[in-house]
């Protein structure tokens, strides 16, 4: 007879862990508030009087500006129209390039497309597993307008070594903080050191609206073209008519006022589910530090992660079983956890197969080819050892689960001997 739940024995954990997000009866009353108002969106023919200027969008806005010390906080209806937006108004033109890192959310870099510039793939480092400034540098070219940092897993990316890139060759930074809204660099918040910073606030986040996404900055030129990326490149302006014209291609990215309402209500808990989230975390990283054979990503002295995700470097040689067996056996227990995270984003067909127009007139040499970003390809296919679940409303108890899941598949491994993975 098997101990391991995977090969017949008994599972070690049967509850599922708790549900995310957490909505109490802030959100609610929030939203019915809004309901009740009966000003759903604000896109009412009232110029200057309520067009983008809901109550709860600009209460919104405010915070968010004022969290990160920045004039500007742009509500959007999700992160990808953020970075859209950003690209086009980091003046980013058709046919140039925006460096990025292949291991990210496909948007990070689908972005760029989007404003019919091309993505060009930098390798990230493989402790922090964020993007490498001297890969960046070693990837620019005549064509290179800006760069696409992500601070992945909530862990802030070397930003300081990508905005002295950027400085040397005239480019500019957008940090994807989908991921890390709350995290620090060097006691910053992450996305105010950029030209211009990204959240998201989709379901699955650290805080959540539904859908939603904020832009910040203190540039006005890129406030200004952001905010008509927003509508249709369409200027809204004051105690004028409505004039139907678009001066620039933009599209409805608007947040609505139900969003708003409760992305609100998850900011104002954004740094203690952060705070509760690290102290989850520390007692998994505690736990299986003896163990050897799993090292967590790296946050340099000073920073502080908003633990989105919790990731480790799985070591294959000290663990003695490779990684697929390993996570298979994990699951089994009743432990979600992933080997590896998203596939380096040049394997995506639309770098092959499906490339968009813009290819045809593109004059650079972006390579898409396997292995471009050796780095990325070791941590996905071989060493990364993810897990989403070290966020409120879980306990100690459940933590303790996860820590006796690794050391359980651990000590048993000889039994995944014969076990062949699908
Ligand atoms: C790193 C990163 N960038 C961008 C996005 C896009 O966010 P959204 O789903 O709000 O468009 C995500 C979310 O999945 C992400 O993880």
């Amino acid at each position: 007879m098997s101990n391991l739940a995977l090969l017949g024995g008994k599972k070690l954990r049967e509850a599922p862990f708790p549900p995310h997000p957490v909505i109490d009866e802030r959100e609610k009353k929030a939203a019915m508030e809004v309901l009740e108002s009966g000003m759903l969106s604000t896109f009412v023919a009232s110029p200057g009087k309520y067009f983008l200027w809901g109550k709860k969008i600009r209460e919104f806005e405010q915070l968010f500006a004022d969290y990160h010390k920045v004039k500007y906080a742009i509500a959007f209806n999700s992160a990808t129209a953020a970075l859209h937006a950003a690209v086009v108004a980091c003046d980013v033109q058709p046919g140039e390039e925006v460096i990025t890192t292949p291991y990210t959310f496909t948007s990070t870099a689908t972005s760029a497309l989007m404003a019919n510039a091309v993505p060009v793939f930098a390798d990230v480092d493989a402790e922090t597993f964020n993007l490498s400034p001297a890969a960046v540098e070693a990837r620019i070219s005549p064509l290179t307008r800006a760069i696409t940092p992500v601070h992945l897993f909530g862990a802030p990316a070397d930003i300081d070594g990508i905005m002295k890139v950027a400085k040397k060759h005239n480019l500019k930074v957008i940090e994807d903080c989908a991921q890390a809204p709350g995290a620090r660099y060097k006691g910053k918040p992450v996305g105010s050191i950029g030209d211009c910073g990204i959240f998201s606030f989709t379901e699955n986040k650290n805080i959540t609206s539904g859908e939603g996404g904020m832009l910040i900055t203190n540039d006005d030129h890129i406030a200004d073209v952001a905010r008509l990326v927003r509508n249709h490149g369409e200027a809204i302006l004051a105690n004028q008519p409505r004039s139907y014209s678009s001066s620039i291609l933009g599209w409805n990215y608007r947040m609505t006022e139900i969003d708003a309402a409760i992305g609100i209500e998850q900011f104002k808990k954004m740094d203690q589910f952060n705070a509760e989230r690290n102290r989850l975390a520390k007692i998994v990283m505690d736990g299986v530090a003896p163990l050897g054979f799993l090292v967590p990503q790296k946050i340099p002295e000073g920073d502080y992660s908003a633990f989105y995700a919790l990731a480790f470097r799985y070591d294959e040689e000290k663990a003695g079983v490779p990684r697929k067996k390993f996570v298979d056996a994990l699951n089994a227990e009743g432990v979600p956890f992933a080997g590896g995270y998203v596939k380096p984003l040049y394997y995506s067909p639309i770098y092959h197969d499906n490339k968009p127009f813009i290819y045809k007139h593109y004059k650079g040499s972006a390579d898409y080819s396997p292995n471009s970003c050796p780095v990325s390809e070791r941590l996905h296919f071989k060493e990364l050892l993810l897990t989403i679940i070290c966020r409120p409303t879980a306990t100690d108890k459940d933590m303790q689960d996860v820590v006796a899941a690794v050391r359980k598949v651990y000590e048993n491994r000889k039994e995944l001997e014969g076990y062949t993975p699908a």
